[in-house]
């Protein structure tokens, strides 16, 4: 996710788009950068730099340097290409004359980068961005709306788009396909941003674009345009947000923010990596030889990432037959693990900084394991000291407790066993094509969940003042309750334990008493009548038990249960997916009852970088 902010009016731009960046930071902080019309030259004074927000200001004397009252902005969460200043944005064609600044992932953008290298075109950098910018140039021929429309027609993705051609020195032009991007309406000035926060001190009258839609923006109004290029009329709304709330894009946590993102972060991760049916892994590859002598499959991880991996041992065993051994980060160094040239070494981190799982990753590399990990901060150790790596573009996660990373996470990592299933030919073609098609419809029905999320509020009203609550479930749902139970611990400090529900009649079960809460998943098909088995042993020794099941098996589990939590089913494969977004709402609205700091919890860093 990156942040974007364009203006043209009266006053000087520079200081104005650096303002307006700094409020988007959350949206993204590895680079920023600037493009404004510099009247002395008739060109683009366009200036860039790797790093926070601040080393760009600073470079600009908070934009005294630049005399121009038009341009656009970006601040940077890394794709495509490590964060550095010449993958910065703004993005400029070969003769400098186009600009432009590109939140999204433009997923054709390696063949249209062949093929304007086939027409003599030289790139830069190693974006997808620099492709658009160079694409609109090769179409252009004087008129910059027809040339954007061109390329429009060509580029595939999700794309928010700021555009200054330095022969119109008089407008910006504007672009929205799956990337938010709105309209600010100001008195002989006009603004484009990636969310109400970067322009709400200079007016509160904006207009939100949808898909396929253009705007050019000039110093005296705004012409919008649909996909077919005919003039619209936008709406104007007035924004009441007060600026701290806006930069929650109106939430009041960034927690919640973040869960409600995962279906938009789930597209940016999963769409460019479905193709034709097939699972397609442009940044990651494995040789032949490689494939046919690996013995074992080790997962490292920390926290949640380490719940991704229990999740994913499940998949991965079931799809290749291959052994996999998960380990926590903290753990590895010290178990003598069984690592070798023939083990692939899967190490799992959002922050990609977190220390028990880097020390994990070198030692794996000194025995010599293959390394790859899946990350969501490009460029960051981790990522740097693996093999290869797969990055889940989840976009900024501010809040202590993951929840956009984990999903998508565990949805590249379920993706990725399909793709070594396939290849290892220990998954049938038919069933292939099931899988694929079930994580095209995962981020529908995952709105879907998220639409009932007032159910799981009350739900939490009725138990928020538990001391312990027990999360239960066999195989699938015995993972879903590890992240579950940690997601309730680390915001609402409420003790609990996630246990396999097979094991809890040896030992722990004596802890259960009359009003004891324990949360009984069973979205898993296949072993439902023992989830359904378990809630009864709960219940006949006093337990309060709320359930989770798919839509099918509501009926039956709510004949035993006192409440039940339903998510819609879907292929096994993405049921922990689904199954964790109720788990995430749950532990929220427990902590919010409980008056907890949600994003900041006590004793908690986002990344943890001691040992
Ligand atoms: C997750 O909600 C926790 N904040 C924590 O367990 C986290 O998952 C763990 O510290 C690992 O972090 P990483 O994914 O950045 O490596």
């Amino acid at each position: 996710m990156c942040g974007i902010v364009g203006y043209i009016g009266g006053e000087q731009a520079a200081p104005i788009l650096l303002e307006g960046l700094s409020r988007l930071e959350y949206r993204g902080y590895d680079s920023a950068g600037v493009a404004v019309f510099d009247g002395q030259t008739g060109s683009l004074a366009v200036r860039k730099a790797k790093g926070r927000l601040q080393v760009l200001s600073d470079q600009l004397h908070g934009g005294a340097d630049l005399d121009s009252t038009a341009g656009v902005g970006h601040t940077r969460w890394a794709t495509h290409g490590a964060p550095s200043d010449v993958n910065s944005h703004p993005q400029v064609s070969r003769s400098g004359k186009i600009a432009v600044v590109h939140n999204g992932i433009i997923e054709n953008y390696a063949e249209l980068k062949a093929f304007l290298m086939n027409q003599g075109v030289s790139f830069t950098s190693e974006t997808d961005t620099e492709v658009v910018a160079q694409l609109i140039e090769y179409f252009y021929d004087g008129d910059l709306l027809q040339a954007v429309g061109r390329v429009l027609h060509r580029i595939q993705g999700a794309y928010a788009l700021g555009i200054l051609c330095a022969d119109c020195p008089d407008q910006i032009i504007a672009v929205r396909k799956d990337s938010p991007l709105i309209l600010g309406y100001g008195e002989g000035c006009n603004f484009i941003a990636s969310d109400v926060t970067a322009i709400l001190r200079h007016t509160r009258r904006v207009g939100y674009m949808e898909d396929g839609e253009l705007a050019v923006l000039t110093r005296e109004g705004v012409q919008c345009y649909n996909h077919l290029m005919q003039p619209i009329e936008k709406e104007i709304v007035t924004v009441d947000w007060e600026i701290d709330a806006a930069e929650k894009g109106g939430y009041e946590h960034f927690m919640f923010k973040e869960i409600m993102e995962q279906p938009e972060a789930l597209r940016r991760c999963l769409s460019p990596r479905i193709r034709e049916g097939e699972a397609v892994f442009e940044d990651f590859s494995l040789s032949k030889d490689f494939l046919q002598n690996m013995r074992r499959i080790y997962i490292v991880a920390c926290g949640s990432s380490y719940h991704v991996g229990m999740v994913g041992k499940y998949h991965l065993e079931r799809l290749t037959r291959i052994p996999v051994e998960v380990a926590l980060g903290s753990e590895f160094r010290y178990m003598d693990p069984i690592v070798d040239e023939h083990t692939l070494v899967i190490v799992i981190s959002q922050s990609g900084e977190t220390l028990d799982t880097m020390a994990a990753l070198r030692e794996a590399r000194r025995l010599g394991g293959h390394i790859l990990s899946i990350v969501n901060v490009v460029g960051s150790s981790i990522a740097r000291e693996s093999d290869q790596v797969l990055y889940t573009w989840a976009g900024p996660e501010i809040a202590v407790a993951t929840t956009k990373a984990y999903t998508t996470q565990l949805a590249l990592l379920s993706l990725l066993a399909l793709w070594l299933g396939k290849r290892l030919g220990t998954v049938p073609e038919k069933d292939c094509r099931e899988m694929v098609a079930a994580f095209r419809e995962l981020p529908g029905k995952m709105e879907e969940v998220l639409s009932h999320r007032d159910d799981i509020q009350y739900f939490a009203s009725q138990y928020f003042n538990h001391d312990s609550i027990f999360f239960m479930g066999r195989n699938l749902d015995y993972a879903l309750g590890l992240e579950g139970s940690l997601k309730l611990k680390e915001i609402s400090y409420i003790h609990s334990e996630a246990y396999a529900s097979g094991e809890l009649k040896h030992g722990t079960i004596s802890l259960i008493e009359d009003g004891t809460l324990v949360v009984a998943l069973g979205t898993y098909g296949k072993l439902f009548a023992k989830a359904m088995s378990n809630v009864v042993e709960v219940k006949s020794r006093g337990a309060s038990v709320l359930a989770l099941t798919t839509y099918p098996h509501q009926e039956e589990m709510a004949r035993t249960a006192d409440v039940v939590m339903t998510i819609p089913d879907i292929h096994a494969l993405l049921l922990p997916i689904l199954g964790v977004v109720p788990l995430q709402l749950f532990a929220y609205y427990v902590a919010l009852m409980r008056g907890c700091d949600i994003d900041k919890p006590r004793n908690l860093a986002k990344s943890v970088t001691v040992e």
